[in-house]
């Protein structure tokens, strides 16, 4: 019997290239490869690259001379780059990495099976991107590395032209999926034993205006409410311009939709907000946060911030850490403004010196770590129900747990006494069996599943005993 083939993949960047590559490890699943978790192990090496980020190129081009390295070794090896950097840079991959045999786009998941066999035949790299997309990738089989959570696109792409960002023009523009296909997916993952979805957009908000000229997320939300087996339901991003009261009353009434709510603020200066194109002012971005604190009780609020854009002068930054203050985030993911080659924002006259950008960032950091412990201390002595995620990580002798607020709670479960300090526990019955691609019905089954881990996938009950900024600590109640 021959050895089975083998693949490897890294994955940068958001949710949805962690989507894309369950979709892409999937098909390569189907057709036989077994994954490793060295590249020196496998015959197929994937990158799907992201490009948010300043130096995505250069760490890109290091990883691709490291893998040039591991081909000398073993030339069979075919190199794969995907995703958004590959969109951006196209034909300049293979030019600057000939070592390289597909270079494909983001609408291109489908095809991966195919390009690898055209290299086979052909013996020369490969690059393919599509403007349209064929297939939505949700549609096809996946490699999930979780067993009780599953990422569901619900819309490709996105329509709106914030000058700071590249993902429109990598990602192309939306591309909604349909309602029936999108069920059809969560009833059968949830057959399959996931408990938790969460659905993924770049601006879930405008969910169905291309298909059904409106917008239909509230209903999607609604409609996802009473499939058997699924217990929470999360989502990000919605945009502040697009978030209206049916979605906040979707959120409130669903049992399932979790309170929490990612709303990215990116500046709290309207005069940055209206040089960002982002549709919303200061004090429309506090009626949106007092609308659904009032209307979905217990509500988790977090946000994203962009320290620095061009033009941004003290002042204005006084207005975000006035906001910060005000609204009182759970949580932020905050980044350094970095000029994106392509965008608007990247041919502004006025950008911000780096020490500038850098002393401001600090400030906002300190600000936002003292909001999110005392948040995380006004919960010390609840008691609240999370879904365990598997060992800590900063303690293997505790399980990591989340509440429907998207707070980490550590604690000592029963199960980890007497395991020491390897809990992590393999279950010989998962292989699983393979799946079959459904596009037609937009149904993907699961090829395989991740190794089952202690605890996993269950619920617990903890009285929280202490809090820090990043996480708090439980205690198991029986
Ligand atoms: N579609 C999502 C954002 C996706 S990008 C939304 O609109 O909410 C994720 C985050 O990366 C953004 O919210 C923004 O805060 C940050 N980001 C995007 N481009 C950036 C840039 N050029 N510099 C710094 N941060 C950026
Ligand atoms: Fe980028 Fe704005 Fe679209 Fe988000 S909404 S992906 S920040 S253009
Ligand atoms: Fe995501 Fe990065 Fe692309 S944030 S959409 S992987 S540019």
């Amino acid at each position: 019997m021959s050895k089975p083939k083998t693949y490897w993949i890294r994955t940068f960047g958001c949710q949805m290239n962690e989507h894309d590559s369950e979709r892409l490890a999937g098909l390569l699943e189907v057709q036989g490869y077994r994954k490793v978790a060295t590249p020196d192990l496998a015959d197929v090496a994937v990158f799907n690259t992201c490009a948010i980020r300043e130096n995505a190129d250069n760490r890109l081009y290091g990883n691709l001379g490291h893998i040039k390295a591991v081909k000398d070794v073993n030339p069979d090896l075919k190199v794969v780059v995907g995703g958004c950097l590959a969109e951006k840079d196209r034909e300049t991959i293979v030019r600057k990495a000939p070592w390289v045999d597909v270079v494909m786009g983001t609408r291109n998941i489908e095809a991966l099976p195919d390009l690898l066999q055209r290299v086979e035949e052909q013996g020369i790299p490969v690059v393919e991107f599509s403007e349209t997309l064929n297939v939505f990738p949700s549609a096809l089989p996946a490699r999930r590395d979780n067993r009780f959570h599953a990422w569901v696109a619900i819309q490709y792409g996105c329509n709106n032209a914030c000058t700071f960002c590249i993902v429109p023009s990598v990602r192309g523009h939306e591309d909604s999926r349909r309602i029936g296909d999108i069920l059809g997916e969560v009833k059968q993952l949830c057959a399959d034993g996931v408990i938790e979805v969460t659905l993924l957009g770049q601006n879930v908000n405008s969910y169905g205006r291309d298909i059904y000229s409106k917008p239909k997320f509230a209903d999607l939300l609604l409609s996802l409410d009473g499939i058997e087996g699924l217990e929470r339901v999360r989502y990000t991003s919605p945009h502040p311009k697009d978030f209206r009261e049916p979605v906040a009353r979707a959120m409130a009434e669903s049992k399932v939709v979790c309170e929490h709510l990612h709303l990215p603020l990116q500046s709290g200066s309207s005069r940055v907000l209206k040089s960002m194109k982002r549709s919303y002012s200061r004090e429309k971005f506090l009626d949106k946060v007092a609308m659904a604190r009032e209307i979905i009780p217990g509500l988790a609020l977090t946000t994203d911030i962009i320290v620095g854009f061009p033009g941004e002068t003290e002042e204005d930054f006084e207005q975000t850490m006035s906001l910060v203050e005000q609204v009182r985030f759970d949580g932020a993911f905050t980044f350094q403004y970095s000029p994106r080659p392509g965008t608007v924002a990247a041919t502004m006259q006025d950008q911000v010196p780096k020490e500038v950008v850098t002393e401001r960032f600090n400030r906002l950091a300190d600000l936002q770590h003292r909001i999110s412990l005392e948040c995380n201390q006004q919960h010390v002595g609840e008691i609240v129900e999370v879904l365990v995620e598997g060992p800590s990580k900063k303690d293997p002798d505790k399980l990591t747990g989340r509440t429907r607020t998207n707070k980490l709670v550590h604690f000592t479960d029963r199960e980890l006494v007497g395991a020491g300090a390897s809990p992590a526990r393999v279950n010989p019955g998962v292989a699983g069996g393979l799946g079959r691609l459904n596009a037609a019905i937009g149904v993907s089954s699961a090829v395989a599943a991740a190794p089952a881990i202690v605890g996993q996938g269950e619920f617990r009950t903890l009285e929280i005993i202490s809090a820090s900024p990043s996480h708090m600590e439980g205690r198991l109640l029986e």
